[in-house]
């Protein structure tokens, strides 16, 4: 009986046997980490203070050559989905840009219950890229929603410190930093709440004394649009210090900056998109195996799916659109794929 209840709670046993070492490790005043040299940090386009955001346009073309990555990559999918002829026109820039960009050192942002810990078992077990800790984790990419209650920002000035090949971030999404390419992992929202709930349910029920206390503010954090959140708590942050970010609920105008930082991204991958061949040139290009399981996230540990859908739908509703654009940015994607690796 023992034994069943164990395997059954894998998952969340390796969440909650981490909660003791990181309690302890982040309680400590180490939250200095704030300090940050600008010259790394890649200033946001349209978060950029004082000016007027640029407009993702034609007419940026001009000034290519000084746009961020994060810029470029917006533009690229801004212009794929409102003027193909500009696109079209200017595409071998952009092949260009996105080749000098394969083989950077990775930040991959792990939505949870997306397949990232498939993602990071891949990742070990090839062997390929060096990688950091459990789950891929470093620092304070450790979840928030599982074991790491007060993480602070990681900046860029502590990352371009870092060695690793590969490292996942299981929290929100922060600067993008020079020299790192960035990806993000996702999954259809309503399946990822309902696993993610189960996930934290278990948990709960296997080590409630650990969570007392805490199981509100993380059953609100995993069940309500999470990644619309882990794409927009950190500009709110930014604008208030004082925010908690554990209690941010993501509303219409986080939806309009997640959609941009998504289009920001270096690459978006869902394990279960329907185009599998895209994938496996995705997965190349971050030099990992495309063996990783068919949304593996789904399978497994304590995977129960009765809830209430339309509870659920409401509760994602800016997750679900979300999504939704990030599959139109993904076959945009899939199609600007083709481009690459070609010499002509
Ligand atoms: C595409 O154009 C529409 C209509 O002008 C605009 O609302 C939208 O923001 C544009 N999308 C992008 C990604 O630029
Ligand atoms: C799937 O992705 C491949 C590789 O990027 C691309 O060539 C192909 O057109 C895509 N298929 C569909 C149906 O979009």
């Amino acid at each position: 009986m023992f034994f069943t209840r164990i395997s059954h709670n894998s998952a969340a046993l390796v969440c909650i046997v981490l909660l003791n070492v990181y309690l302890f490790y982040f309680y400590s005043p180490s939250a200095e980490k704030g300090s940050s040299t600008v010259a790394t940090k890649l200033k946001e386009s349209s978060t950029s203070s004082s000016n007027v955001s640029p407009k993702y346009t034609c007419d940026m073309m001009e000034s290519f050559d000084t746009l961020s990555y994060p810029q470029i990559n917006q533009l690229r999918r801004s212009l794929m989905m409102n003027d193909t002829t500009c696109y079209k026109n200017h595409k071998t820039k952009f092949v260009k840009a996105f080749e000098e960009r394969i083989g950077l050192q990775h930040i991959m942002l792990h939505i949870p219950k997306a397949g990232g810990t498939s993602v990071c078992q891949q990742v070990k077990k090839e062997n390929k890229l060096t990688n950091s800790g459990h789950n891929c984790w470093k620092d304070s990419f450790c979840p928030l929603w599982c074991g790491c209650t007060s993480v602070q920002p990681t900046t860029c000035s502590k990352i371009e410190h870092w060695k690793e090949d590969f490292v996942m971030n299981e929290n929100y999404l922060d600067d993008f930093c020079a020299d790192r390419s960035y990806s993000i992992l996702i999954r259809e929202p309503v399946k990822r709440a309902i696993s993610h709930i189960n996930h934290l349910l278990e948990a709960v029920a296997y080590r409630d004394g650990n969570l007392e206390g805490t199981r509100n503010w993380r059953l609100s954090l995993v069940q309500a649009n999470y990644l619309t959140w882990s794409l927009s708590v950190y500009p709110a942050l930014k604008k208030d210090k004082s925010l908690d970010i554990r209690h941010y609920e993501p509303s219409e105008k986080d939806l309009i900056i997640a959609k941009r930082r998504l289009m920001q991204m270096d690459y978006i991958l869902d394990l279960s998109h329907e185009n599998t061949s895209c994938r496996a040139k995705l997965l190349r290009y971050l030099n990992i195996g495309n063996e990783i399981g068919h949304d593996n996230s789904a399978g497994g540990n304590s995977y129960r799916n009765d809830f209430r859908k339309m509870d659920l739908n409401g509760m994602n509703a800016l997750d679900v659109e979300l999504y939704e654009y990030a599959t139109r940015l993904i076959d945009m994607d899939c199609d600007f794929y083709k481009k690459i690796g070609r010499k002509n």
